[in-house]
């Protein structure tokens, strides 16, 4: 039951509670009790992302009231000191106005408890099932589990063995659910493997493979674009579409993270899973419902119509760029190859390109632009749809300057849609200039979209796997891209480094396309 405790404060920048567009709507309130159980709870992606996740619904009431948290990872701690090391963490990585405090903070404290472990140790398993069921009699959990993989992707499998061995995959009180991070596989193989791994423990119900990237508002949002409206849908084909760029650039480097990188690359670190998702959102024939896999399958569907590129035409339908030093908000940063834990003599793609077709008969010859990378001027995630040119030379030789209507869906860090077509400049001339309709999320709505991660756990909880990644999806994004992976990995590129930090990317990108939008 919700008790004082437990009820929502307001989060600052929320504005739900005056927002007229909100009125009516059913509560965000997840009714669900569960314990969720967090294998690599002292590691980076839970600090940053996870465990704040976590406070802010709880903050903002969308947690369950019957709600507990297990931590279970190696670092040494006693349940106190997890909490101390949670509270921490929060300090750091929440804003001011959201800071542990307070009776909410000592009800959420309570909840948490701490394993320390080692994922080999069945008997270490055995302690999280009677940690469990004690939640279920302090905490109400009612029997229901949700396993969170936030460990290293090696530990995936010995995790996954464990849960068997130990009983905890079987539930007869409640539900068991298990959340796969990325990267599920480092290739077709490996992925495949793991997969067997999974599905010889769990049905394809329980498993939720995360992709942060369809938790953002505006990735949920092209579904809304799409199916709740009917004006775009009858010109979302190859009959007025020239092409599709779908962009995520960062102006990072690695960071801490060469050693995982230099293993890993552009194309499988972003393309594979992101883009290819944003390709699959915006290129899908509409879901016959709402329902998570009417919407699976759609998206399955289409990525079965892209053909992989054969290895012969990898060089034509793709380009790979490694940045050098360069310059990055008027400030000197070094080459990937002086990064830490990256190979002097690195092969590694930072920046990654591709041309894809969807081959069915709504996209037939219309190519699909993807790219991604490091270290490039901004942080930009966008898809932008160009349509065509318009059919007749109306203004003469002027009809030369009329650019064609794009429509961008604006992902990071600009969130709304974007509409560019043409208008007349005011005056006795007929001279004709690109404009703008902008929606922005923010003040449409008046209301800040909640973090990726706020969305996904919560769906987790509450059962909703539309936005979790379905493998027979996964295993076709692997598909597509290993032709390229494979190629790129035998050919040492003696060109790298070849874009310098803080420009647009390679030259060979210029080549694949001469079109793309300015970063
Ligand atoms: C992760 C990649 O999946 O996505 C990172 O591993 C990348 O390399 C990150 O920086 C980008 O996410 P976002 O949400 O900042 O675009």
């Amino acid at each position: 039951m919700a008790d004082a405790t437990t009820a929502a404060a307001p989060v600052a920048g929320d504005g739900a509670a005056t927002n007229p567009l909100r009125v009516g709507l059913a509560s965000d309130r997840i009714t669900n009790p569960c314990s969720a159980v967090f294998f690599g709870a002292s590691g980076d992606l839970f600090k940053r992302m996870l465990l704040p996740a976590i406070y802010t619904m709880r903050l903002r009431g969308t947690l369950p009231a019957d709600f507990a948290l297990v931590g279970f990872a190696r670092t040494p701690f006693d349940d106190d000191g997890f909490r101390d090391y949670c509270r921490q963490q929060l300090e750091q990585f929440l804003p001011a106005d959201r800071k542990p405090q307070g009776a909410l903070w000592d009800d959420f404290a309570r909840r948490i408890s701490y394993i320390t472990a080692d994922f080999k140790n069945t008997a270490h398993f055995s302690q999280l099932k009677d940690r469990l069921a004690k939640n279920d009699e302090e905490f109400g959990t009612a029997g229901n589990h949700l396993f969170y993989l936030a460990t290293p992707p090696s530990v995936f499998p010995v995790v996954i063995e464990h849960l068997n061995k130990s009983g905890l995959d079987k539930n007869d009180k409640g539900w068991t659910r298990v959340v796969v991070e990325k990267p599920f596989g480092t290739d077709l193989e490996s992925a495949r493997s793991l997969q067997r791994v999974i599905e010889s423990v769990f049905s394809e119900s329980s498993i939720y493979r995360i992709d942060h990237y369809l938790g953002k508002e505006p990735v949920q949002d092209i579904i809304a674009l799409r199916f709740a409206n009917t004006i775009f849908e009858p010109i979302w084909n190859r009959n007025y579409v020239a092409n599709v760029q779908i962009t995520s650039a960062e102006s990072l480097g690695v960071e801490e993270r060469g050693a995982y990188y230099d293993h890993a690359g552009a194309l499988r670190d972003m393309i594979q899973n992101h883009v290819i998702n944003l390709l699959a959102l915006v290129a899908m024939e509409a879901p016959i419902s709402a329902d998570a896999d009417a919407v699976r399958s759609e998206k399955y569907k289409v990525l079965s119509a892209i053909a992989p590129p054969t290895h012969a035409d990898v060089w034509q339908m793709s380009a790979r760029g490694q940045y050098g030093a360069g310059t990055i908000d008027g400030h000197p940063v070094k080459g990937y190859r002086q990064e830490p834990d990256v190979a002097p003599d690195s092969n590694t793609e930072t920046y990654a390109a591709a041309r894809l077709y969807v081959e069915n008969w709504r996209w037939a010859g219309v190519p699909f632009y993807l790219r991604s990378g490091k270290r490039l001027p901004r942080k930009l995630a966008e898809i932008a749809v160009t349509f065509k040119p318009i059919p007749h030379r109306f203004y003469g030789e002027s009809t030369d300057q009329i650019e064609p209507n794009v429509l961008v869906i604006k992902i990071d860090p600009d969130e709304g849609i974007s509409m560019r077509f043409e208008a007349k400049v005011p005056g006795p001339k007929e001279h004709i200039r690109s404009v703008y309709m902008d929606f922005s999320y923010g003040s449409g709505f008046g209301v800040q979209s909640p973090p990726a991660y706020e969305r996904l756990i919560g769906d987790a909880i509450q059962g909703d796997q539309t936005l979790f990644t379905r493998w027979d999806s996964v295993e076709r994004a692997w598909e597509i891209v290993t032709p390229i992976l494979e190629v790129w990995q035998n050919t040492k590129d003696f060109s790298f480094p070849n874009y310098a930090a803080g420009s647009e990317g390679p030259e060979s990108a210029v080549k694949l396309f001469h079109d793309w939008r300015r970063l």
